[in-house]
């Protein structure tokens, strides 16, 4: 499954074609890288960039967060939705205090078991804050990996996501340009590789891509079965 073309692909893109200058980005402090991969699980990008802006402003560190009263937490959270997400965002900000001195982990095994962060964002959190070297799989990146390799049935579903893993961790770039690579895929998900009428004529996995070659990027990733 390996194929070091295949990060190299997305890193050259990324560096031509993706995008550089996000809030999140150009920093290692994991703290907002953090902060900016929770907003982002079930929001976009547009709507994440202002509430970011506000918490930044009122919660300055971890510390901060953590210190705050519940009820200043859901309130500059307000309008952004899926409300678990605050609460878990604060519970975390606390045990990164208790238990980590204000210190976000290195180790994704260990930011996963904080809460509200999965696998996926705990190697986002890694690779961008620390470079660790970690696979994300989330929606975007999913529907990339699915329509390049033609990954047959429904990515929710516990084999097909399996199998998905085991393509990204295979995929991962040597021992240079992580962020790059993982920024790269959620830019390609996010710009070019998005559910109707993706842009494959801009896309630098193109001629690698089964789905392109095929005619069906219409019906993959393959939809939740009713
Ligand atoms: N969605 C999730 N993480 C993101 C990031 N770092 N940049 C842009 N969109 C994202």
């Amino acid at each position: 499954l390996a194929d070091p073309a295949f990060s190299q692909a997305v890193v050259t893109w990324q560096k031509q074609h993706g995008r550089h200058t996000l809030p999140w980005q150009n920093t290692r402090d994991a703290y907002r890288v953090w902060l900016s991969e929770i907003m982002l699980q079930q929001t976009t990008v547009a709507a994440v960039l202002s509430y970011y802006e506000r918490f930044l402003a009122r919660f300055p560190t971890v510390r901060d967060l953590a210190a705050a009263p519940s009820e200043d937490v859901m309130a500059l959270w307000a309008g952004l939705g899926y409300y678990t997400r605050a609460r878990n965002l604060h519970a975390c900000a606390k045990r990164v205090v208790a238990e980590y001195g204000g210190e976000f982990p290195s180790d994704p095994v260990l930011l996963a078991g904080l809460p509200g962060i999965g696998r996926s964002t705990a190697a986002a959190i890694a690779a961008f804050s620390y470079g660790t070297r970690a696979a994300i799989l989330d929606g975007n990146v999913k529907r990339v990996f699915a329509r390049v390799f033609g990954v047959e049935g429904y990515p929710g579903e516990k084999k097909v996501e399996d199998a998905l893993w085991l393509r990204a961790e295979a995929l991962l770039p040597g021992d240079d340009g992580i962020e790059a690579y993982t920024q790269g895929l959620m830019d390609l998900g996010a710009t070019l590789c998005t559910r109707s009428s993706p842009a494959c004529e801009r896309c630098p996995l193109a001629e690698r891509c089964i789905a392109r070659a095929t005619g069906r990027t219409d019906e993959l990733p393959v939809r939740k079965p009713k």
